[in-house]
């Protein structure tokens, strides 16, 4: 078993796909240390920069004293803080919906829905560069799976009309923004095809939350038909600076996550200070919309800057930004590049994207300063010069 192992590992170094931790050390809200150097923080998913905010803090601390470090229950036993009431109550009226129910983590949200809700007589159609998260719990569902093409509406449509004689249910599965794309779902016309078709619809809007719509509540909101699919999966580790996820439905689909999904069931409930953090969190936003107007207004400068540099950023539209190399050996030399200058960046390589597709993947966030921007454009431009990449 060893030996495979390592042929693996080494197989890996051989195609520039081999992964491996690094170690930092929070600076300030856009800083961190390396290896005892400082570096900007462009591989972060704190769009609104609010992990460092103090009214959040503050009710982090808060809970600590009032409730202790750690939960040390599950759910159903007697996990349920009230802060988790609160907590569901206050997201899915943000949101749109009718409950919502709180887990862990978007990973195992997502798994729990598709693995408990969908079943082998059912037919899931999902985009084919849906995270993996969704990937996977589709494969515990058994359900069949029709892949189509990345936000093509009418390869999604034919794929419809070929399966429409299939007995059980249809589900339509996509994110709402890419995380490795930063590119949209035409969720319009999936809820159109919806209504056609009597399909049920499931989203995941972990990159959407706190950053698109005016209140910030994300991509339905941005779209005009918040609260519209059948299943709407958020996180707050992302926009919200805090951690774990969200399921908003019907109250019958969430008391069926309650008492079916496992990785709801079976696991220790979420520290009292994490949830007291997501609760300050929404409340800022709710109550200040120019958090999220001067995250645009970062992310429009940075855009607009790149592109005018001659940057393709092919379809993205918010904070995420993927510069497309294509060649996984290339990638890694500019990521080395942009670190030598002291920009924490990431190369994103299959099997995260699909094969030749290798990719330089930066978020903007809330927090960058004018000069931070500058540099950080300046340093992409004349490294990706550099190599002969733009
Ligand atoms: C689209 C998408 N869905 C789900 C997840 C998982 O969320 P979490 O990090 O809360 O497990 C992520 C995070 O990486 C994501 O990008």
């Amino acid at each position: 078993m060893k030996e495979e192992i390592k042929t693996t590992l080494s197989n890996l170094k051989k195609v520039g796909n081999y992964r491996f931790l690094r170690y930092v050390k929070p600076k300030s809200t856009t800083k961190i240390l390396y290896n005892g150097k400082e570096y900007l923080n462009l591989s972060s998913n704190s769009y609104l920069s609010l992990h460092f905010h103090p009214a959040i803090l503050d009710a982090a601390r808060r809970a600590l004293d009032d409730y202790g470090a750690g939960n040390c229950s599950s759910r159903s036993l007697s996990g349920s803080l009230d802060l988790y009431r609160t907590l569901e109550k206050e997201f899915a009226t943000f949101k749109g919906y009718k409950r919502c129910l709180v887990f862990s983590n978007g990973f195992m949200a997502n798994i729990s829905i598709l693995a408990s809700i969908t079943g082998p007589e059912d037919t899931i159609f999902t985009d084919e560069l849906n995270h993996s998260s969704l990937i996977h719990g589709m494969r515990l569902s058994k359900a069949k799976k029709v892949i189509f093409r990345h936000r093509d509406i009418d390869h999604l449509h034919d794929c419809i009309k070929r399966e429409k004689n299939r007995n059980g249910r249809s589900f339509v599965v996509t994110e709402t923004i890419f995380s490795m794309d930063g590119d949209v779902a035409p969720l319009k016309e999936i809820l159109w095809l919806k209504e056609k078709y009597g399909l049920y619809t499931i989203i995941d809007d972990a990159h959407g939350t706190g950053v698109f719509g005016e209140t910030g509540s994300g991509i339905e909101e941005e779209l005009g038909i918040k609260g519209s699919a059948d299943i709407h999966m958020a996180t707050f580790g992302k926009a919200l600076g805090s951690y774990g996820a969200a399921v908003l439905s019907d109250p019958y689909t969430i008391r069926f996550l309650i008492n079916k999904a496992k990785p709801f069931m079976y696991t220790t409930a979420l520290p009292p200070s994490v949830l007291a953090s997501s609760i300050a969190a929404l409340n800022l936003i709710k109550n200040d919309t120019s958090l999220i107007k001067e995250l645009w207004r970062n992310i429009n400068y940075v855009r607009q800057q790149l592109s005018s540099l001659g940057f393709d950023l092919r379809e993205s539209k918010g904070p995420i930004v993927p510069i497309i190399i294509g060649n996984e050996k290339l990638t890694l030399k500019l990521q080395r590049l942009l670190m030598e200058k002291g920009l924490f960046i990431q190369a994103i390589r299959p099997p995260t994207v699909p094969p030749k597709t290798s990719r330089i993947r930066f978020t903007v966030v809330r927090a960058f300063t004018k000069e931070e921007l500058d540099y950080i454009i300046y340093t992409l431009f004349n490294s990706a010069k550099k190599l002969g990449i733009l």
